[in-house]
Order: structure tokens, then sequence, then C-alpha cells
């Protein structure tokens, strides 16, 4: 059943295709996005994997007036990086009132990988289960024999029940246990802050397993595969390595940016750098990115100033990282940057901003720009 909102974008969109003779040679940062059938494309909170000349789009599927998943995550793929043709949902919720995935839990920003031992696709996503509201700030990851899907569910929960992160020197172990999870701190107090940082909630959910919400994950030279998810009631990220066949945590984690209250995590490394682009934690709303970078996956992760630079750059052009595309040759565009500006109100309706990633004096600048071509 359409909308009236649903009406008015697919008109818009279906002028917009018309206008352009359904092939688009731009890219329009925060306009309709029209797929190749002149639809707005619904992939939101999404990531890219490329295969073979093909790059394939996935992404959250939203509804005209909720956030939570009515569909799963769909997929579609391009040539160029401005036609997306929709190829279906690759991963669909489901009608079983006890499934995890059932109809009206939350999936957020799905990631697909290619594991080259098993030719499998492994989607990591954000899984909130229905009626819990954002509280059990589960991982969910599915498997497919291809990469359009179906992709089935493997397993959902906490991350690494029982193991310490990997990163933490004595004192700062000795620093947790001398917290007492017995004595209450009012959400949002600088104590709370302090021992957020320290470690509280690390503490509280050892035996549970680490909380996992905003997420990417992110295959390294060496093949060796990472979860990033926002962590410890959000306020810090964690980076936990992937089994070989990349569907499961092998126990190994780091804590990254403790207390900074960072989401959203979408990566990329240039000439041996890691570098990471997030946001602050507001919600729907944005807020301005962060940006950090280290020398290796598992840090030290050193914290830089906000990226963006143009009209709204400090609050990511109104929009939230959720993943870097990278176009290895490009000069133009050898990395991209993708956000997402939510409406939380009409979620379907909710914007793309994809723009290059381009450097000054060593850091990475993210220029807003109103239209701009990809160069593959
Ligand atoms: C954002 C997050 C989104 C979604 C939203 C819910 O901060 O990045 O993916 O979870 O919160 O309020």
């Amino acid at each position: 059943m359409y909308t009236k909102t649903m009406t008015r974008l697919f008109l818009a969109a279906v002028i917009l295709a018309a206008c352009s003779g359904n092939s688009l040679t731009q890219i329009q940062p925060g306009e309709i996005w029209p797929d190749t059938e002149g639809r707005h494309i619904n992939a939101h909170g999404g990531g890219i994997l490329k295969q073979g000349k093909d790059w394939w789009w996935f992404g959250e599927h939203k509804a005209d007036s909720t956030t939570k998943a009515l569909v799963g995550v769909t997929c579609y793929r391009s040539r160029d990086l401005v036609n997306w043709k929709y190829e279906g949902v690759a991963f669909s919720v489901s009608d079983d009132p006890d499934s995890p995935i059932t109809k009206g839990c939350v999936i957020e920003r799905p990631k697909v990988i290619r594991n080259p031992k098993t030719g499998k696709y492994a989607m990591w996503f954000h899984l909130e289960h229905k009626g819990y509201g954002y509280k059990m700030a589960h991982y969910g990851v599915a498997v497919s024999d291809n990469i359009r899907g179906p992709y089935s569910l493997v397993s959902w929960g906490r991350v690494n029940p029982g193991h310490w992160p990997a990163n933490l020197s004595d004192e700062e172990r000795a620093a947790i246990d001398a917290i007492d999870l017995d004595a209450p701190v009012a959400s949002g107090s600088p104590e709370w802050e302090e021992q957020s940082r320290i470690g509280r909630f690390l503490k509280r959910d050892i035996e549970e397993g680490q909380m996992a919400r905003d997420q990417t994950v992110y295959v390294d030279d060496d093949g060796k595969a990472y979860h990033i998810y926002c962590s410890e009631e959000n306020m810090t990220l964690h980076i936990a390595e992937l089994s070989d066949d990349y569907l499961s945590h092998t126990g190994r984690y780091v804590r990254m940016a403790p207390g900074d209250h960072n989401e959203a995590p979408a990566l990329f490394k240039k000439d041996g750098t890691y570098w990471m682009i997030t946001s602050g934690c507001t919600g729907w709303n944005p807020n301005k990115a962060r940006m950090y970078s280290a020398p290796s996956i598992l840090g030290p992760w050193t914290r830089h100033e906000n990226p963006c630079v143009g009209p709204n750059a400090d609050l990511t052009f109104l929009g939230q990282s959720t993943f870097i595309i990278p176009v290895p040759g490009s000069k133009a565009n050898e990395f991209i940057f993708m956000a997402d500006i939510w409406k939380p109100k009409h979620p379907i309706d909710s914007r793309y901003i994809w723009l290059p990633i381009s450097w000054k004096d060593g850091l990475p600048v993210i220029q807003w720009q109103d239209s701009w071509t990809p160069e593959l």
C-alpha cells in the first residue's frame, strides 16, 4: 500500500530518471538517488563489495514510517557506482514470531565480505530483537554461497563472552578490578563517564559478552577480518578478530578510544596507515564526525580533527558515516566516504552522502560537492 510520501518519492524518482534518460552521470549527495527503475535506492547504513567488474551495495531496507526491519537487507549492483540496479532482498526478516530476525526486529549497518578460503559471503549486522528497543545490543552474522543471497542466519548474540581485551595494561586491569559494580553511579555523571572510560561496562558484561551496536567489518591485506563495533553502552569501540571463515569471533579484541562515545565506524587503509571515521552519539540526529589513525588495526589509535569541509561540515553535512569504498587505482577518488542522512519520521526518504576523500598535509579531507562523477 503506497502512502502519500512513498508516492511522492516514487514520482520524484521517476521524473529524475526520465530527465536523465535512466542513465545517471553524477552522484548528487543528499538528493533522491533513483535506481535503474527510477525508485529511490533503499539500502541505508550500507556497505559495498566489489566482485569482478560489479560493485554490490548492501543496506537496510527502510519502511515509510518505522525504522524497524520489515523486509531485511537489500542489494543493488553497479558497474560505475552511479547507476544501480535493484537485485532484490539478500537477507530477509522471518515470519516466524520466535525467530531472532522476526519482522519488526532491528537490522542495521549490514556489511558483506567474501571469504577467500570457503568462497562464501558473510554478512555482519547489528541486531536488536523485536520488542526490546536497542537493549540487547547483539551482532548477527548470516552466510550465503552467492553474493546476492539468500543469506541465512548463522549466529547472533553478545561478543566474546568471558574474554578480556588484549590491550589492557596491568594498571588498567587493576583500575577495572577496583570498580564496585554494586555501587550505583548516576548515568551521565562525571563519575559515570570516568568509570565508563576505565571499563565499568566491560567488566559488567564479561560473562554475558560485550555489547555490539553500530558496526562494520574490515578485511586486511593479510586476509584477516575484523568486526568493529560500538560497545560498552556506546562509550567505547571494540575491534575484534574474526575466525578464518569470517563467521565467528576468535576471542581476541581490543578497546579503542575508551570513553570517546563513538558510533558509525568506517575504515580504510592507505600506505600502511589505518584511518577510521566515526560519529558522536546523538541517535538519528547528525553530529560532528571524528577521525582516528593507527599504524596497526589493533592500535594504538590517535585522534584527529573532523575531516569534513563545506556547508554543515560540523554536522557531517547532516549525515552519519557508514562505510568507505576503496577504489584501487583511481587518482580522483581512491576512497569514497559514504554517509546516511537519516529521516526517522520517513525512513524510506533517508538520503545518501557519497564524497571522495582527498588529502591535505597528510590528513584525509572530505570536501562537500553538490555533484560529482566517480573515476574508476
Ligand atoms: C544511530 C545509529 C543508527 C541507529 C540509531 C538509532 O546513532 O548510528 O544506526 O542505531 O542511532 O537511534
